[in-house]
């Protein structure tokens, strides 16, 4: 694991950096995106790239991490309406070529793998981390060998979502996630993880044992994966 401790403001344009080489290799390329509060600057970088020309996502394919199972992109806690709001709407890709993982038609989520794979694999992998050790919403438990998959919630990471809900009996019980499989089957990944909230899982993740207790651990194993880190988040290293 490579590790970058910086302020968040470096983090979004070191991390938009790793886009804009990869794309001017690969400009067709299959990137992972994830949701949450973690990766909105870096969005806002991208965007802002975008609109100056620095960075083209027109033939680019997309992959989520995770959906609520039960909301619709519509609604406005959908992972899909996130995605729609904060990214894809303020670039220059086609909607149709952006993926997020059915959470209404859970069929079509078991195809998720598949289309992965159809479309050669995803490239670059963004992350975030939960306190609980979490990728996508692979709780502490997961097995390693996991694909895309339907999970019931934990009722921590509800509590910790219902922020965005009106209340938390609002918040799903289950969600659609990409296993841990399919996210270590990326060729690239990034993690970001920001704020003294994550100091202690990301010190489990990096320096602990490999273990299903903390999915993120995983990614010991994972031949190319940066952590992006501001000084909170990395306070216990
Ligand atoms: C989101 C996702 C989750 C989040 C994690 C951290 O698509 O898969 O694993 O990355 O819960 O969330 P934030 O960034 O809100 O702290």
């Amino acid at each position: 694991m490579k590790i970058i401790i910086d302020t968040e403001e470096n983090i979004a344009k070191k991390a938009a950096q790793q886009y804009i080489d990869l794309l001017s290799k690969k400009p067709d390329a299959v990137l992972g995106y994830a949701t949450g509060s973690t990766p909105l600057g870096l969005y806002a970088e991208l965007a802002a790239l975008c609109d100056a020309g620095k960075i083209s996502f027109k033939d680019v394919t997309t992959f989520n991490l995770d959906e609520y199972v039960g909301l619709d992109g519509t609604h406005d806690q959908s992972y899909r309406y996130f995605m729609n709001t904060n990214l894809f709407e303020k670039i220059d890709i086609p909607i149709e070529k952006t993926h997020v993982p059915s959470g209404l038609d859970l069929d079509i989520a078991a195809e998720y793998d598949k289309d992965i794979e159809k479309a050669g694999g995803i490239d670059l992998q963004l992350l975030g981390i939960g306190v609980d050790g979490h990728i996508g919403f692979n709780e502490p438990g997961t097995p390693l060998d996991s694909i895309t998959h339907v999970v019931d919630l934990l009722e921590n990471t509800r509590e910790v979502n219902a922020r965005f809900f009106a209340s938390i009996d609002d918040v799903p019980t289950q969600a659609v996630t990409m296993g841990v499989k399919t996210v270590m089957n990326a060729r690239d990944i990034i993690l970001i993880a920001l704020g003294k909230s994550k100091a202690e899982i990301v010190e489990r993740m990096i320096n602990g044992p490999i273990t299903t207790d903390v999915p993120a651990s995983v990614l010991q194993l994972h031949p190319s994966v940066t952590v992006y880190l501001d000084s909170d988040a990395a306070a216990l290293l």
